[in-house]
């Protein structure tokens, strides 16, 4: 996968990126805003193990994006199965340096028609924390519309949240 945009450029995550992933990745605001599988502290062993972990997936499923000749952030989806098998979990995160130059939405207007065409699904969603205005304002911008509240979906941080349910849907069979 290479796909260049206008603010940077989405690519495989490579061994070269370990002190890049570290250095961004390492941040508690954006481990705020993830799954728990997002660690934090983000270590050099966490960093290593991430980019093996990719390494070995038949089909990447997760990507870097690079900015500057670095790689700032990481953009992808989770695969469904079984009745799901059309829709997929899509996040991203990017290094807080980098912030509020709409790299991310840059980057997701981009990738979305890309991942649905490759891997042949009809829906991408994600689920925002209530905290997290920023992302939902990346995904509006990105197409994705704003499904529904999931009422305490959630212990993130200690704290019980809502999570808002978005979703970006193949244009032809959108309804
Ligand atoms: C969310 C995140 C990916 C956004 O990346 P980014 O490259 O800074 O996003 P962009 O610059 O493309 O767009 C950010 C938008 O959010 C808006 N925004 C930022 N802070 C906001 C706030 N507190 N309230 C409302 N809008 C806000 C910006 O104004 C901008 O919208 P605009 O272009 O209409 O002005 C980044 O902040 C991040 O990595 N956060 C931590 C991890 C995370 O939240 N991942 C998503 C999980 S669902």
């Amino acid at each position: 996968m290479r796909i260049e945009f206008e603010r940077g450029v989405i690519r495989d995550w490579s061994e070269r990126d370990k002190a890049d992933l570290v250095e961004f990745a390492d941040n508690r605001k954006i481990w705020r805003n993830l799954t728990d599988r997002f660690p934090y502290p983000y270590t050099e062993k966490d960093a290593i193990w991430w980019i093996a972990h990719v390494a070995e997936m038949p089909a990447p499923t997760s990507w870097a994006i690079e900015v500057d000749g670095r790689a700032v952030g990481g953009i992808g989806i989770e695969l469904r199965e079984g009745i799901y098998a059309k829709s997929a979990e899509f996040g991203s995160w990017l290094g807080e340096p980098y912030w509020g130059r709409g790299i991310t939405t840059a980057a997701a207007r981009a990738l979305l028609p890309e991942i649905l065409s490759q891997f042949g699904l009809i829906r991408l969603e994600a689920r925002v924390f209530a905290w997290n205005p920023a992302s939902m304002r990346v995904l509006e911008k990105a197409g994705f519309k704003r499904e529904g509240v999931i009422r305490c979906a959630a212990i993130k941080d200690g704290v019980l949240i809502d999570q808002a349910l978005y979703a970006y849907v193949e244009e032809s069979v959108a309804v």
